[in-house]
């Protein structure tokens, strides 16, 4: 697990990067994409390669991470119609390439088993985009879940429905209670996972994810069992690292050729 501190502008720009280098050698990359905020300043910066730069995602696919149970299919925090907005609508993936799993299902058991498998017969997730919440979720997959679990339905904790509410006019009670979310284990299945988390709030959940015991109680931590991981925090998020500086010198004598 790699550890980068850095200025948020910084933080975002290096993971486009990566998906740019990723992009330049497989042109047809599966993508992962988390919603909420975090992830924002990377949207932006690739949208800044795209229209600069040309960067292309013509060829590409990707899949979200969750979506909320039961929001009307217009509604604009369902997660679907915000990477629409924010990713699709401003990039040029082809029509059709950037799914979810359907919170609106009839069967909602089937349709979480249909997205794993959809996942697989795209021949996986390349790089997957995460966040963390402040009890340590990925996904929405909160303290409490399997480590081993795949995509299904789970229901959010009141933190997280409180965290939320911000996208909800302030109202709490306007957050769904359920979620349909990729598993612990399907995300660990993506090949390299960059995580970016921002702010203070998320301190403690970082300190957790890079340096606590691998625990359900913070199931962030599973990916410390994956081979490949960035954890890119600005200095707030970093504010309980014991290794902090150890992070920091890392980074600064880092091999320009070995990239993220
Ligand atoms: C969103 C998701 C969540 C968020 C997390 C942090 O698709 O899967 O795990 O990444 O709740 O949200 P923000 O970035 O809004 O703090």
């Amino acid at each position: 697990m790699e550890a980068v501190i850095a200025a948020p502008e910084e933080l975002a720009r290096l993971a486009a990067g990566a998906i740019q280098k990723l992009l330049g050698s497989r042109p047809d990359a599966v993508l992962g994409l988390a919603t909420g905020s975090s992830p924002l300043p990377i949207y932006d910066e690739l949208v800044r390669l795209h229209v600069e730069e040309g960067l292309s995602f013509a060829r590409a696919k990707a899949f979200t991470l969750d979506e909320y149970v039961g929001l009307p299919s217009e509604h604009p925090q369902r997660y679907l119609n915000v990477i629409e907005r924010e990713v699709v609508e401003r990039l040029d993936f082809a029509p059709g390439a950037v799914r979810g799993p359907d919170g609106l299902a009839a069967d909602l058991a089937a349709a979480c088993a249909a997205y794993d498998d959809a996942i697989s017969e795209a021949g996986g997730v390349d790089l997957q985009i995460l966040g963390i919440g402040t009890d340590g979720h990925v996904g929405f997959n909160e303290p409490g879940s399997s480590l081993a679990s795949r995509t299904r339905i789970k229901t959010l904790t009141e933190q997280t429905r409180a965290d939320n509410a911000r996208f909800f006019a302030g109202d709490i009670n306007a957050v769904p209670q359920h979620c349909l979310t990729q598993g612990l284990a399907t995300i660990m299945q993506a090949r390299h996972i960059v995580l970016i988390a921002t702010g203070r709030a998320k301190a403690d959940a970082i300190h957790q994810l890079v340096e606590g015991p691998v625990s359900a109680m913070w199931p962030a931590t599973i990916l410390q069992h994956h081979p490949h991981v960035t954890v890119l925090i600005d200095n707030a998020a970093a504010s309980r690292l014991q290794l902090a500086d150890y992070f920091r010198s890392t980074y600064a004598a880092k091999p320009a050729w070995q990239g993220l």
